[in-house]
């Protein structure tokens, strides 16, 4: 009997591991923040995959090498909503797209949880695209912004440039001006000659920084050495959240699976200050896969003077004027900035008032 005991002791013991394994992590606190929903993932995957199948059969997105149809014209903008609460600026934005129909789509992307009813302006109306719960800290943004790139590809073959704008994002040039800066950029790469004339690719307007004290922790959100080996170091990459994309950018960005894998999982929870995923996927993949097709910065405007908590300055109705205007469209680059952020609800009424003589007026 004696001599038994420790074996029943062991056995029993080996029993109970898996039932320990089952019920810790039950009992214990979660160590990461909100990670993606499993239905809303396999919704995504068979949404991407028809839009890159549709991409790769329709040749619209020129994304593979040999013979490209040409797209049909004239190309459109596609202008991707992303909003957790309201869409007050519709009424500025309608007057931008105004007798522009033919050149632009829109689409948007509402969190459910804000009940949003679209403006009753026809840019916006049924434009909504099925949306999912988003949040911050969280890689729910970038599946936002990747649901409307998928839906906007599958739309329509004409849309050849897709921006993504969000609730507090305001024009500060007219439709033509914007319109013409992107289809006429002179920065892109020739990509072939036809019938002697130069025919160039378009390139994506997105920020790309390599060097930032922060990039260290951001790296590190998800845990040490996580993200590797898809993802060194090195490579990882900050920008803007808010981009245009080219309609070749768009399908590979549709496409990934091997980054997403890495960027798709939840941050820990004590490193919820360096969570901010969708500033990171973007710039980084887009520079993994065609850094020479990017121009490295951003066209919208923000003012990170005096931010607090990761968010930027806030502009009230107060500082809303022609010199405003003005202001924030002067860059460093070679094009002005098209569009600029963020804007309180409220501001709409002394923005529509300059929106004729100032905003839409170059
Ligand atoms: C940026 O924001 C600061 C306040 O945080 C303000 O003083 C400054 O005028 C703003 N800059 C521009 C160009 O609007
Ligand atoms: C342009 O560059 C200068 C010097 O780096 C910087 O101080 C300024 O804020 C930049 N302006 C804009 C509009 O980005």
């Amino acid at each position: 009997m004696l001599s038994k005991s420790p074996f029943i002791l062991s056995f029993l013991l080996l029993l109970s591991l898996p039932l320990l394994f089952f019920l810790v992590p039950r009992i214990l606190p979660p160590k990461t923040l909100p990670s993606i929903p499993d239905p809303d993932e396999m919704d995504d995957l068979a949404l991407f995959r028809r839009a890159t199948l549709a991409s790769d059969g329709g040749g619209g997105g020129g994304a593979g090498t040999g013979i490209r149809r040409r797209p049909p014209s004239p190309p459109k903008i596609a202008f991707l909503f992303l909003t957790d609460s309201d869409l007050s600026f519709a009424p500025l934005w309608e007057k931008f797209f105004k007798g522009h129909g033919r050149l632009m789509n829109v689409y948007v992307h509402a969190d459910p949880a804000a009940r949003l009813h679209l403006p009753p302006t026809p840019s916006f109306r049924g434009r909504f695209i099925p949306a999912k719960a988003t949040q911050r800290a969280a890689p729910t943004l970038i599946s936002a912004a990747r649901r409307l790139l998928a839906a906007a590809l599958l739309d329509d073959r004409a849309n050849a440039f897709f921006a993504l704008v969000s609730q507090h994002c305001i024009p500060l040039h007219s439709f033509r001006f914007v319109y013409h800066a992107l289809l006429t950029d002179a920065g892109a790469p020739p990509s072939s000659t036809s019938g002697g004339r130069l025919r160039r690719r378009h390139r994506s307007f997105i920020e790309i920084l390599s060097s930032d004290p922060i990039l260290r922790d951001r790296y590190n959100a998800r845990g040490r050495n996580v993200m590797l080996p898809e993802v060194p170091f090195e490579r990882f990459r900050l920008g803007s959240q808010f981009f245009i994309l080219a309609r070749r950018h768009a399908v590979l960005v549709v496409r990934d699976r091997r980054l997403w894998k890495k960027f798709r999982m939840p941050c820990l929870k004590s490193m919820k200050d360096s969570c901010y995923p969708e500033e990171h996927y973007f710039p980084t993949l887009l520079d993994m896969q065609d850094p020479s097709g990017c121009t490295h910065y951003t066209l919208t405007r923000v003012n990170w003077t005096g931010s607090v908590g990761g968010h930027p300055h806030t502009y009230r109705p107060p500082e809303i004027s022609g010199d405003l205007i003005r202001e924030l469209r002067k860059s460093n680059s070679t094009y002005s900035y098209l569009f600029a952020r963020k804007f309180s609800p409220d501001c709409l009424d002394p923005l529509l008032e300059i929106a004729d003589t100032i905003i839409f007026r170059d």
